[in-house]
């Protein structure tokens, strides 16, 4: 396996361990126990920073980027994200509040959604959040009523569905016209949409939004998107006599499982702009900002999870299944897309001799999976087994079902680690329980 791949910070050492930075990835299983997410922070931090260098290259002061934190969530993250100046994309109150609670700054919120309640759109507005992304009108009407209550003047962007389809998995395109989240541009909405914020002091539209979907691979799907987001841009202009100063291109950057062919964010970045700079020249306009929400491509490589071995199960013609102490509680990627994912035991790295398994998680369920037919060294049990790049939409998407209680989460930076997110207790399972 070329562990390069999926993040250059992994390696195998002397005692033919994988290690994460400079970390011996088994000693970590036994210091904190498993199953165990670990966070690198350096992989992490790298990530912004290709962003950050690449937005500055090409867009200059005109370009930010908003990690969207649905991708992995905590306080510790959101204070990583302030430090290296990112804005934050949140899409409910529970991140909003976990952003708020680390003092995030607010005006660096973005807060999406396509059915945003009351008392979140409240809470938003309370704290002087930096954009409202709008996705429909009923929710425009609540939003200005409530900013209308606070005096406030709310800046809001509008979600589109720009009619794009990336090819990824159906559950994650959103840039279709079929979309549940934003308006089609078919139907005059748009139009009444933007009368209507235009009209009203309690909301200023700066912009519009669209993300088109995750884990695109062929970005350039992406220009088609480009294209249309700066026509309507120049419409908005010519038939409201407004100009729009912000467009937000979402995120979707795919990265690397196993066998992708992954592009990296520095072209991303580099040939969004290009194809931003056409668009922008066809049309006779210069948008002021350009937003990117990048979640998966900051994160998802950063990101390990360690398992101990359980039962295994090998029977003469029928599939043999190697047990771990997690499963779809912890990962449920596997059993709602058929996610791939590369998986190496951590104690036994340097083997080369395999068996073909299907490595089972420990829920009372038959999809609860976290891969099928996949080559593992001989394991026995106790052995530690590692899944990679699980940083992105795994911890996020965790749930206690058959109560089991959610790993911690650890952050590796060289050779130190750090417990970030605690392992939840038995109490913690019934914590509010009646
Ligand atoms: N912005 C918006 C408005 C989004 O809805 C999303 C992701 C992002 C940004 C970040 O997209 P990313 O860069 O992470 O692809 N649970 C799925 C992924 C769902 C993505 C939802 N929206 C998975 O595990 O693959």
């Amino acid at each position: 396996m070329d562990l390069k791949k999926a993040n250059e910070f992994l390696s195998v050492n002397d005692n033919g361990h994988l290690t994460f930075e400079e970390l011996d990835t088994v000693e970590l299983a036994k210091k904190y126990g498993t199953p165990l997410y670990l966070m690198s922070e350096n992989s992490i931090k790298s990530n912004i920073k290709n962003y950050l260098d690449a937005i500055e290259e090409s867009f200059g002061k005109r370009g930010h980027v908003a990690y969207a934190c649905k991708a992995f969530c905590c306080k510790e993250m959101a204070r990583l994200a302030d430090n290296q100046g990112l804005w934050l994309d949140v899409v409910s109150s529970g991140e909003l509040y976990t952003a708020l609670s680390a003092d995030f700054p607010a005006e660096r919120i973005i807060f999406h959604g396509n059915n945003k309640s009351n008392d979140e759109l409240k809470l938003a507005v309370d704290n002087s959040v930096g954009r409202i992304v709008v996705d429909n009108e009923y929710e425009l009407e609540r939003l200005i009523n409530i900013a209308e209550t606070t005096g406030k003047v709310q800046k809001i962007q509008i979600r589109l569905k720009p009619g794009v389809d990336p090819d990824t998995h159906q559950y994650v395109r959103t840039g279709g016209i079929n979309s549940k989240f934003g308006i089609s541009l078919s139907d005059g909405t748009i139009d009444r949409i933007v009368r209507t914020a235009n009209q009203c002091k309690a909301v200023k539209l700066v912009g519009i939004h669209c993300h088109i979907g995750s884990q695109i691979l062929d970005y350039s799907v992406y220009f088609d998107a480009v294209d249309v987001m700066v026509k309507i841009i120049s419409d908005i202009n010519q038939n409201h006599n407004l100009s729009l100063e912000e467009l937000n291109l979402g995120g979707g950057l795919g990265i690397y499982y196993k066998n992708d062919e992954t592009p990296n964010i520095r072209d991303f970045v580099n040939d969004i702009h290009s194809s931003l700079v056409k668009s922008e020249q066809k049309y006779g306009i210069k948008i002021p900002a350009i937003y990117f929400e990048p979640g998966r491509s900051i994160v998802g490589n950063a990101g390990i999870t360690l398992y101990k071995v359980g039962a295994i199960k090998k029977e003469e013609g029928l599939t043999s299944y190697l047990s771990v102490d997690g499963g779809m509680a912890d990962n449920p990627r596997y059993a709602l897309y058929k996610s791939k994912y590369s998986i190496i035991l951590a104690n036994k790295a340097d083997k080369t001799e395999m068996e073909k398994f299907t490595v089972a998680g420990k829920c009372c369920e038959s999809g609860d999976l976290l891969q099928e037919d996949v080559l593992i060294a001989d394991a026995v049990p106790g052995d530690i087994l590692a899944v990679l790049s699980t940083g992105a939409y795994n911890y996020s998407m965790s749930s206690n079902y058959n109560r089991i209680p959610r790993p911690p989460v650890v952050m590796i930076n060289k050779d130190t680690s750090r417990i970030i997110v605690k392992r939840e207790s038995l109490e913690d399972i019934i914590r509010n329980d009646i």
